[in-house]
């Protein structure tokens, strides 16, 4: 587990980009795992330039994102289908057979074999290289909340209010969030080769001090991400002002040999 603080989201989202490009540069049908929310937008705006700059190809590239609401269909302003399509698929050359959200349309019986059908992908397409998360200010990861299963897989959870009051804005009104999702599990998060979380401002600080510094409990889902050995967090200031160790991170980093750090840094 690495730590990279950061001066703000800009920048940590500069870093995560590199990640990312150097990943598909080396491996042009990598497999993505990717987030939604407020947190991975400039890493999306970065990448887009990125690729309308300087050709960075994702026409082969495969995704599988995190979570979907269910009772929202894919063409609700709400849906993370939607939100994928008008801030990254449309503007990346990706092919559209190649992006993997769950399905927000099923319910009753249907629900185990979407959830059982998303696994199946992942697993046919070889597995995630490199996930992206955000994290929830109650540590969730996906839609993991506190009390998941450090083992679960993909399957339906109930929202806490609290992630239905952080998520609100994005809906017309606090009461049309949808009390359902359907969310990879930790289970599932956990083979993904990499794991990039990102987490900016001081409303993230608690979750990310105790996922980084905590014991691993399923009261903070992401701090399973210390049993990973391949997790960086890019975090700004803000997320970092509660971390007690935050000299030691900066310094591990200033003092890394040149190519352990980020392209970009060296
Ligand atoms: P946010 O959400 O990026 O909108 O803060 C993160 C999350 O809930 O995982």
């Amino acid at each position: 587990m690495e730590l990279i603080i950061s001066p703000d989201p800009a920048s940590a989202s500069r870093r995560a980009a590199a990640l990312i490009a150097a990943l598909v540069r080396e491996k042009p049908d990598a497999v993505l795992g990717l987030a939604t929310g407020s947190t991975p937008l400039r890493l999306y705006q970065e990448l887009i330039r990125m690729h309308r700059a300087e050709g960075l190809d994702f026409s082969k590239v495969r995704t599988f994102n995190l979570d979907e609401y269910l009772g929202l269909g894919p063409e609700h302003p709400a849906s993370y289908r939607h939100f994928m399509r008008t801030n990254f698929f449309d503007h990346i050359g990706v092919d559209p057979t190649q992006t993997h959200i769950p399905s927000g349309l099923v319910n009753g019986h249907v629900v185990p074999a979407e959830c059982a059908r998303y696994e199946e992908l992942i697993r046919s397409a070889g597995g995630i290289d490199l996930q992206i998360l955000g994290i929830g200010s109650d540590g969730h990861i996906g839609f993991n909340e506190p009390g998941s299963s450090l083992a679960s897989r993909t399957r339906i959870k109930t929202l806490t209010k609290r992630t239905r009051e952080d998520n609100a804005r994005f809906f017309s009104s606090p009461d049309d969030v949808p009390h359902h999702v359907l969310t990879m599990g930790i289970g599932t998060i956990m083979e993904s080769r990499t794991v990039l979380l990102l987490a900016f401002g001081e409303s993230k600080a608690s979750a990310i001090a105790g996922a980084v510094e905590g014991p691993i409990t399923s009261s903070n889902p992401a701090s399973i991400l210390q049993m990973h050995q391949e997790t960086k967090f890019l975090v700004d200031e803000g997320a970092a002002s509660k971390l007690e160790r935050s000299d030691y991170y900066r310094w591990v980093y200033d003092n890394k040999p040149a190519w352990q750090r980020v392209e970009g840094d060296r």
